[in-house]
């Protein structure tokens, strides 16, 4: 049986965002390269988006590479690059079909001029998606995006679009990248490591936190439901009481 089955459809987390880590580990364990383990992390993220829409999951935010992951080796990071333009080619005909919705966070203007090709279209291709709108973060950093919000907000200030009685919570989300989407109720770690690396800081102030050491490669539609049903037992209070709830 599937835990799909087990899932509360009144409870489902609107936004999933997703730490995808353990690649690395994953081939060495196996003697295999380190790029292997990446090669295998594509059929993960297959099947988790598959999982996902499944399970009636609106968003779906992924962190594919962060703005410190510029300072692996020159060799990893065009490793990388090269297996983004060909996982993100190979796979619109499906996204399109599946009604999967492509969206992008981060500061794409250093990425090579193939992969920001390549993501565009199939932004473009993918935009009348209405079952599941897959955010990738691609050199992203929370640090990043939020300096960035200060300045643009800076600069519609000094232009007068802005006033100081205008700066509030809204506001500053408003002028992130993350704009229009809602923020991550459930927060997913594969790898092992319990920290958050730079991602999503001020959206995920309330999200519900999962780790779990299974290896990126080896996350599949059973683990991402187990993580939903585990948040499912939660009790978000939101500062509040339990008896308010
Ligand atoms: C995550 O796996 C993928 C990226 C950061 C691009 P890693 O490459 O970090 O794998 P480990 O953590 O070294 O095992
Ligand atoms: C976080 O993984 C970034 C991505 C998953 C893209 P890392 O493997 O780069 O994280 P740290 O540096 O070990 O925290
Ligand atoms: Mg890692």
């Amino acid at each position: 049986m599937s835990l799909i089955d087990k899932l509360d459809y009144n409870r489902l987390p609107c936004h999933i965002a997703i730490i995808m880590d353990g690649n690395g580990r994953w081939a060495r364990a196996r003697g295999l390269e380190r790029s292997e383990g990446h090669r295998e992390g594509v059929s993960a993220i297959r099947k988790v988006v598959e999982a996902a829409s499944k399970s009636s999951i609106q968003y779906l935010t992924l962190y594919a590479f962060s703005t410190e992951n510029w300072n692996r080796p020159s060799e990893e990071v065009n490793g990388l690059m090269d297996l983004m333009v060909y996982a993100i080619t190979r796979e619109t005909a499906d996204l399109i079909k599946n009604g999967v919705r492509i969206a992008y966070i981060g500061d794409i203007e250093r990425l090579p001029g193939n992969v920001r090709e390549t993501l565009e279209g199939c932004i473009r291709e993918t935009a009348k998606g209405e079952r599941l709108t897959l955010v990738l973060a691609l050199s992203y950093s929370s640090k990043w995006e939020i300096a960035e919000a200060a300045r643009k907000i800076t600069c519609d200030f000094t232009k007068g679009i802005l006033q100081e009685k205008d700066i509030n919570e809204k506001t500053i989300s408003r002028y992130l990248t993350t704009n229009g989407l809602p923020d991550p109720d459930l927060l997913i770690r594969t790898g092992g490591e319990q920290r958050i690396s730079n991602f999503l800081l001020w959206q995920c102030a309330y999200a519900e936190f999962y780790f779990t050491d299974t290896f990126w490669p080896d996350f599949g539609e059973e683990e991402l439901y187990k993580a939903i049903i585990d948040y499912q037992g939660r009790e978000r209070r939101y500062g509040k009481i339990s008896e308010q709830i």
